[in-house]
């Protein structure tokens, strides 16, 4: 139900026009249009750029938010370590969260942070074992469990006698109004007080394992916009969204007291980016998670809590004219993950006024872009574009090229560029 229903409701609104520190006034999209064609007119496209004031905006805007709980800041969503770098030099931030065993590796060994929680499990066993094999790693990291299954498979891998793992428990914290009605995420098994105490046990129980933290992510409220342009959807949603928090404030907050019960948990982490508010009014979340916030991607502007500036964006080349009102664009075809549809395509941003075509979408070469803009697009000229979703954008390009106003300031690798991959 999540899925089709989140998918259903976000949408691709208006622009980002919330005030920062720009130099160039965000709502002024000719402005910006000039600027981004200045500082990179020495480089070829298809290119991308960040807009490190917007970025520095956008965290903080996060970081009131947060309403002083720390921002663990989420890789997955920046996937490139100059980001995370400038992300976590901020005071409201604290730690990473990991999308991968591997990559958390790869970031302890780089010196990205000394507290890395893996928020997904593993079940990568050379990771598991170069994890084990490393005691100040084994300090470090922080391995995400949901059933006593996550335990045999780390201690068949490891065999007996291992160092203890920092281990985090994930509740799920969907919302579950009537029998089969599940709203949110499907995570983990781990649903209620009981159940979450009962895991808790098995994992005190055990040598070879330490019980660090609970976490929580609530999806159907951080993940999907309420504020899409459809009156009635929106307001479903925050009926939805009003509903779902308040349940989960009181069955969170009694998981934790039973899980603190039985271990002494250094951490309890909730929301994402587009929950802040709600996650932050819990009183059992000790820290909260963000990491779409810092970028902008277009998914993130159906919300009516906070507008993020779009701060990541790519350029590609108008090739072809094959009509006055149609112009060509070499490659664009980045779809996001998630429930496809028009919402995970990316969406021409400057000049404003294009618009993909409902028939060939962005292209695996190609993408025509139609709309008044496009008659004055002559071949040679840049279309700006937003991609739906935060981090994968860095999966399709080796280089963010660092823009200050209308300045090149520096050209920085992506996870991609520094060779990496992680899923
Ligand atoms: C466990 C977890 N926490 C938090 C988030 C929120 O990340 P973001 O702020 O980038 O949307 C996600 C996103 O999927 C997640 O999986």
């Amino acid at each position: 139900m999540y899925a089709g229903f989140a998918g259903s409701l976000v949408a691709m609104v208006s622009p980002s026009t919330s005030p920062g520190r720009s130099a160039f006034d965000a709502s002024d999209r000719s402005a910006l249009r000039r600027a981004y064609d200045t500082a990179t007119a020495g480089l070829e496209a298809p290119l991308a750029i960040v807009d490190l004031q917007a970025f520095d905006d956008n965290l903080e805007m996060l970081a009131a938010r947060a309403n002083g709980r720390p921002i663990r800041v989420a890789s997955k969503s920046i996937r490139c370590r100059y980001l995370l770098d400038r992300a976590l030099s901020h005071p409201a931030t604290a730690g990473v969260m990991a999308y991968s065993l591997p990559e958390a590796l790869w970031l302890y060994r780089n010196q990205v942070s000394d507290d890395i929680l893996v928020a997904y499990p593993t079940v990568d066993a050379a990771a598991l074992r170069e994890l084990a094999a490393d005691a100040k790693a084994c300090a470090v990291i922080t391995v995400m469990v949901d059933s006593v299954d996550h335990l045999d498979l780390i201690d068949k891998v490891l065999g007996p006698g291992h160092p203890p793992l920092r281990v985090c428990i994930e509740l799920d914290v969907s919302w579950r109004p009537l029998p089969r009605v599940h709203i949110g995420p499907r995570r983990s098994p781990v649903f209620t007080p009981r159940e979450a105490a009962t895991l808790a046990r098995a994992v005190v129980a055990r040598d070879g394992f330490r019980l660090v933290g609970l976490m929580g992510y609530e999806g159907q409220i951080a993940g999907v916009g309420d504020n899409d342009g459809n009156a009635v959807k929106s307001a479903v949603m925050r009926w939805i969204q009003r509903r779902s928090a308040a349940e989960l404030t009181e069955r969170r907050t009694a998981a934790v007291r039973a899980v603190r019960a039985i271990a002494d948990l250094e951490f309890v982490n909730g929301g994402g980016t587009g929950s802040l508010e709600t996650t932050t009014e819990d009183p059992s979340v000790t820290e909260v998670t963000a990491g779409s916030g810092l970028i902008g991607p277009t998914l993130f502007d159906a919300y009516s809590r906070f507008r993020p500036r779009p701060a990541v964006l790519f350029a590609l080349p108008v090739v072809r004219k094959p009509a006055p009102s149609t112009a060509t664009l070499f490659a664009g075809g980045y779809i996001a993950s998630g429930p496809t549809g028009p919402s995970r395509q990316p969406s021409p941003y400057l000049p404003s006024g294009l618009k993909l075509t409902a028939l060939e979408g962005a292209g695996e070469v190609q993408t025509p872009v139609v709309g008044r803009a496009a008659r004055q697009l002559a071949i040679g000229d840049r279309v700006w574009l937003r991609h739906a979703k935060a981090g994968e954008l860095a999966e399709r390009f080796d280089r963010y090229h660092v823009v200050v106003g209308d300045k090149l300031e520096e050209t920085v690798p992506t996870y991609r560029g520094e060779g990496v991959n992680f899923g």
